[in-house]
């Protein structure tokens, strides 16, 4: 395989991210280099996302545009993998449209990888079948950063949100063992990681033993200095749940819970099992037992039975808890859920204005709760160069928020203590202490 270049390109959540991580490794391990060119790949593939129309658009667009390298360079092999193509509707799309594409596999055939990539040199492969197959342990990593990590802990959900195509794409729940996960977690300890987010589509769901223990267990972990978690459901936060994040100086004080809507007559469109009080009833005792917590969630504006007496209630919402940031989603259509047969009582044009609405309250939330923290020491995590600005590093405090300043390299991996100087709705900058 000397000198064949490979380029991955990921959509979607941090558990796609995460199975890219796993497909790169693989990549990695069959003698492949990885680059970001598609002009220089000898393998490029599209790791998809079903979760909102455009997301799907994009990839369309992408792999449409390939069609002419693949005729200047017939040995080339594209695949496209992930959510969107576990839906039969979107592979017999690509089937008939997209002849240059060379192979396809589900959400379920990511171990069988490097079998797939060999048939694909000989004939147009589609393998998505919805098999459960059982969990694939040990398998290779190509990971983003050297100081902090992801471990998926449980794969696909159970909840049928009236909205969303997860469920039908990724699967039914299926939590990874203990053992698996620390033994994950001790080796990235031994490579030098400082910091874990756990991964699940509902992790607080997580199965084989209660939660808040397999946080305990994580906790002790030597090396591993911070833990996170995304994303947790309502309806399993418990009382002990809280009780961890509050107590365990590992577990980071941060919580990203989507509400999806304010209103109660919505979410039970939506099929989320809680009530608007429910919800409010959780972020009270947050606060009360820790105090300073980052709290975060995500929205979808426009679900089509959404009034706009529906959607005051979710500005009420936010007004209420105020967020340190959302992750607003405008409703989208997906074929094949309950709520796609709905018709929407809004009109597109009034939907816009309320996700506007939203947004623009959100955006001062954001930074009135980000000034409340300028003059104040924090503990950063050095990640790494700054995205925006090579001449600085840039971290995260133990709430999880970005904090931008200058210094050297040598303080990468370390948690320093940062004084803040400047607050914008998304990042912090400071000086080191
Ligand atoms: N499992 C997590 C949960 O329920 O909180 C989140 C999973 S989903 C990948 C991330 C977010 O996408 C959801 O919280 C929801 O806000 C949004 N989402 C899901 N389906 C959507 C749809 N059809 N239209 C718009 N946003 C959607
Ligand atoms: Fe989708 Fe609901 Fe499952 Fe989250 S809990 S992945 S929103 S069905
Ligand atoms: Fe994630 Fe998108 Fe699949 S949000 S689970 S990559 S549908």
């Amino acid at each position: 395989m000397s000198g064949k270049k490979a380029h991955v390109i990921t959509y979607g959540c941090a558990q796609n991210e995460n199975d890219s991580e796993r497909l790169r490794g693989m990549l990695l391990d069959m003698g492949y280099t990885l680059t970001n060119k598609n002009d220089e790949a000898d393998v490029i593939l599209f790791n998809t996302c079903a979760v909102r129309e455009n997301a799907e658009q994009r990839v369309y667009s992408n792999i449409g545009a390939l069609k002419a390298l693949k005729a200047q360079n017939p040995e080339i092999l594209i695949g496209v993998c992930g959510c969107m193509v576990q839906q039969n509707h979107v592979t017999q799309h690509i089937k008939n449209r997209f002849p240059h594409i060379d192979f396809v596999f589900g959400t379920h055939a990511i171990s069988r990888f490097p079998q797939i990539l060999h048939s694909a040199t000989q004939q147009r492969i589609f393998d998505i079948a919805a098999c459960n197959e059982s969990l694939s342990e040990g398998m290779p990593h190509d990971r983003m950063s050297t100081v902090i990590a992801t471990v998926s802990i449980m794969y696909g959900c159970n909840n049928f949100c009236s909205y969303c195509i997860v469920p039908h794409v990724r699967g039914r729940e299926k939590s990874r063992s203990v053992r698996d996960i620390i033994y994950e977690a001790e080796g990235l300890a031994a490579q030098g990681y400082k910091e874990i987010t756990l991964l699940g589509q509902n992790v607080n769901s997580y199965s084989e033993i209660p939660f808040y223990k397999l946080l305990e267990l994580v906790s002790k972990v030597d090396g591993i200095e911070r833990i996170r978690f995304i994303s947790s459901h309502p309806k399993d936060v418990t009382d002990n749940l809280i009780y961890t994040i509050a107590s365990n100086p590992k577990v980071c004080k941060q919580l990203h819970l989507p509400f999806q809507a304010g209103s109660n007559n919505v979410l039970s469109a939506m099929n989320r099992r809680y009530t608007r009080e429910d919800y409010l009833k959780i972020i009270k005792q947050l606060k009360a037992k820790i105090p300073g917590i980052t709290l975060t969630s995500d929205v979808i504006v426009g679900f089509p039975t959404e009034t706009n007496d529906d959607f005051e209630q979710t500005i009420d919402m936010v007004k209420t808890v105020e967020f340190d940031m959302l992750f607003t989603f405008l409703y989208s259509r997906r074929k094949g859920t309950p709520a796609e047969k709905i018709e929407p009582v809004l009109a597109p044009d009034e939907i816009k204005n309320n996700f506007d609405k939203l947004l623009a309250l959100q955006n001062e939330i954001s930074a009135k709760q980000n000034n409340r923290l300028v003059g104040k020491t924090v503990k950063v995590l050095v990640e790494g160069e700054s995205k925006n600005d090579k001449k600085s590093l840039s971290g995260r405090t133990d709430g999880g928020k970005i904090v931008n300043f200058k210094g050297s390299d040598t303080l990468i991996g370390k948690i320093i203590d940062v004084k803040i100087t400047n607050a914008a709705s998304w990042s912090l900058s400071g000086s080191v202490l």
